[in-house]
């Protein structure tokens, strides 16, 4: 009878040991099994359904002629789709309206025609390029009309594009380094004068990667219009963003005070407070671009265009002080905060002061407050002040 039940208790035992396996491998499976993401696949999808689309399309002079006379290519590279961020995607996935051949008839016009009826693709995967684009000057543009304005397949050919971001979301550097070409196909005449600026040419002749590209001023999906009396006034900031940053000017042996001495002296501190009170209204004060440019930046003793000569700086002091003569720009400390070597009698007036006032305040200070000390213990004592 003992027996019997320790028997039945040894079974229950085997049958909870199995339960709790069971449950450990489930457990384990559910924590470590990860399904296969789209990024993360390195070897091509052998899909099928592409190879029969590229059967006809791999072709290297395959194309045909749109009603406008323009040629309309119709390879597409086989290698290189398969080596595209898109070579885990059908191409039907994009080309919804196309299931097989003959195809339905092409409507387009021409060329542009083309890549206007087949970008707004983009936006089924891509929804946040896709509504930042929306808000962008280009997108401005083309709802007045202007085709020209850029749409994703301009930058962005999607049977070839191949990573632009790392895992960690980050852009991956050599990409970088191709930025302003991307531009340039369309603003050519702003990226000659920036291939010769200071930062254009580190880019460009020394792969630098600590200068701006177009990107970093105008940001790349959502480009705002930079002509507005806002973005003027805030341009002072994206300078600053590299110019207070004592980690990338120390290897160019910059200085960082540019930002703080031009927030100090009288034109930036009108542009501070404007910018906080009426950020959309246009003021007429100088900001960091007035006197160094734009796209064309270069450095302060570039011998033709630096600052540092003094008929340079003139020029630009005359663009809003007309009648500014040779030593007009005197009148300003640039970016120095005074110091014995850069002008030293601000620097001396200020040192005077420094000394001189508090020299004066202090014994002052002193003197009446040991006089009401003397006034009061007398008072107590009943001495009388004549
Ligand atoms: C038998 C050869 C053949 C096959 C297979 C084929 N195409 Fe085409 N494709 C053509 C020809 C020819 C054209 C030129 C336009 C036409 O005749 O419709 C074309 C044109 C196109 C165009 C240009 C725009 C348009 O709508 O005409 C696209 C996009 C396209 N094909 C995609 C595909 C996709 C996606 C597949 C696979 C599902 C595919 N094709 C399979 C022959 C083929
Ligand atoms: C990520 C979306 C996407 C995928 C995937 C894709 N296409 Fe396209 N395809 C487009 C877009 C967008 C255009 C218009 C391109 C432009 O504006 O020049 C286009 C254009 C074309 C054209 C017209 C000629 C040209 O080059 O512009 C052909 C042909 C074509 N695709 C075939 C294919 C085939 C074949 C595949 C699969 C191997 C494929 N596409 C995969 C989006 C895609
Ligand atoms: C059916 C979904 C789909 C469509 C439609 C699509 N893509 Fe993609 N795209 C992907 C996937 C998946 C990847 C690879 C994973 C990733 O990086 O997001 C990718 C990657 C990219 C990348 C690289 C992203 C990076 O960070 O490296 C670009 C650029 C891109 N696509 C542009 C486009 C453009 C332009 C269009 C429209 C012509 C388009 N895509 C349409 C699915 C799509
Ligand atoms: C004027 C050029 C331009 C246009 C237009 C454009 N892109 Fe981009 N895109 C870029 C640049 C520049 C980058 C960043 C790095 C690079 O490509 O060199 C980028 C990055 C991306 C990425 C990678 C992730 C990210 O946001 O950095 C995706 C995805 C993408 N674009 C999709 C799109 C889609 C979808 C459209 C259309 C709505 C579009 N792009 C329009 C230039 C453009
Ligand atoms: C396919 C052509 C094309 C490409 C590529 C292109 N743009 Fe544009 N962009 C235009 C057109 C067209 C306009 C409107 C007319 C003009 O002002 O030049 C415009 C306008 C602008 C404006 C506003 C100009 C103004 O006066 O308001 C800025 C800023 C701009 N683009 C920046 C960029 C940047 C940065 C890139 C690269 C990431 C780029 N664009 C790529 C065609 C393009
Ligand atoms: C250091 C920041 C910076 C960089 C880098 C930069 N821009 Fe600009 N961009 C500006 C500012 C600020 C303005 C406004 C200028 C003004 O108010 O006169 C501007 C104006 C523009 C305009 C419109 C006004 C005009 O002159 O037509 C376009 C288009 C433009 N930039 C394109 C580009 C392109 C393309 C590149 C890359 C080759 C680029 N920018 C690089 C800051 C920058
Ligand atoms: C009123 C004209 C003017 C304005 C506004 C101005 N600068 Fe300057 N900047 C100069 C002159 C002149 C020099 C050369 C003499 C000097 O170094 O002070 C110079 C020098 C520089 C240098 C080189 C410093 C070095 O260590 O070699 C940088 C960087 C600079 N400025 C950035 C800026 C930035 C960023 C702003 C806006 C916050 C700005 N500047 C605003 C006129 C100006
Ligand atoms: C993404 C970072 C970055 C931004 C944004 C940036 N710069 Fe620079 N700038 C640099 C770097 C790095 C150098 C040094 C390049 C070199 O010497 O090769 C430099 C050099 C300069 C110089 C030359 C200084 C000298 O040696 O004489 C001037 C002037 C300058 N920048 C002004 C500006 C102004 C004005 C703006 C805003 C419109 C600006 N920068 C925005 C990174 C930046
Ligand atoms: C973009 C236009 C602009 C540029 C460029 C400019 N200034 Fe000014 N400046 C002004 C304005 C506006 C005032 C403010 C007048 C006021 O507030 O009463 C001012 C005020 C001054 C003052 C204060 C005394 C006065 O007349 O009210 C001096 C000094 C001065 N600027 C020197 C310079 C020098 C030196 C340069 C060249 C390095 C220069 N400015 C470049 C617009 C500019």
């Amino acid at each position: 009878m003992h027996k019997k039940a320790g028997k039945k208790i040894e079974g229950r035992n085997h049958l909870f040991l199995i339960l709790i396996g069971i449950t450990f491998i489930l457990l384990n499976f559910l924590i470590f099994y990860q399904p296969a993401s789209a990024s993360t696949d390195e070897s091509p999808k052998e899909s099928p359904q592409n190879e029969a689309c590229l059967t006809c399309h791999n072709k290297p002079d395959f194309a045909r002629t749109l009603p406008s006379g323009e040629s309309l290519s119709l390879s597409i590279d086989r290698d290189h789709f398969r080596s595209s961020v898109h070579r885990s995607i059908d191409c039907t996935d994009c080309h919804t309206n196309i299931s097989g051949f003959p195809h339905p008839k092409l409507t387009a016009q021409t060329r542009r025609d083309v890549s206007f009826q087949l970008y707004t693709i983009c936006q089924n995967c891509h929804t946040d390029q896709y509504s930042q684009a929306l808000d962008s000057v280009h997108q401005r543009e083309i709802a007045a009309g202007n085709t020209t304005a850029a749409i994703c397949t301009d930058c962005h050919n999607p049977h070839t594009q191949t990573a632009i971001t790392d895992p960690s979301g980050s852009i991956i550097p050599e990409v970088r380094l191709q930025i302003p070409q991307k531009c340039a196909q369309c603003h050519n005449a702003i990226f000659q004068q920036y291939e010769q600026s200071v930062h254009g040419s580190a880019l460009t002749a020394e792969n630098n990667p600590d200068v701006p590209t177009c990107i970093d001023c105008h940001g790349i999906h959502g480009i705002k219009d930079p002509t507005t009396a806002e973005f003027y006034l805030q341009s002072p900031q994206l300078c600053a963003r590299c110019h207070s940053d004592e980690a990338i000017m120390d290897k160019y042996g910059i200085s960082t005070d540019v930002i703080s001495t031009y927030v100090s002296d009288f034109h930036g501190t009108t542009v501070t407070l404007f910018e906080a009170q009426s950020p959309d209204q246009a003021t007429n004060k100088p900001v960091c671009i007035s006197c160094h440019g734009v796209h064309e930046i270069k450095r302060v003793d570039d011998p033709t265009y630096g600052l540092e000569m003094k008929d340079n700086l003139l020029s630009r002091c005359q663009q809003c002080h007309p009648g500014a003569t040779s030593d007009f720009p005197d009148a300003w400390m640039s970016h120095y905060t005074p110091s014995p070597e850069h002008y030293p009698i601000v620097y001396y007036v200020s040192v005077f002061y420094k000394y001189f006032i508090p020299g004066i305040l202090i014994p002052m200070g002193v003197f009446v407050a040991s006089d009401i000390v003397r006034r009061l213990i007398d008072k107590r004592k009943g001495v009388k002040h004549s």
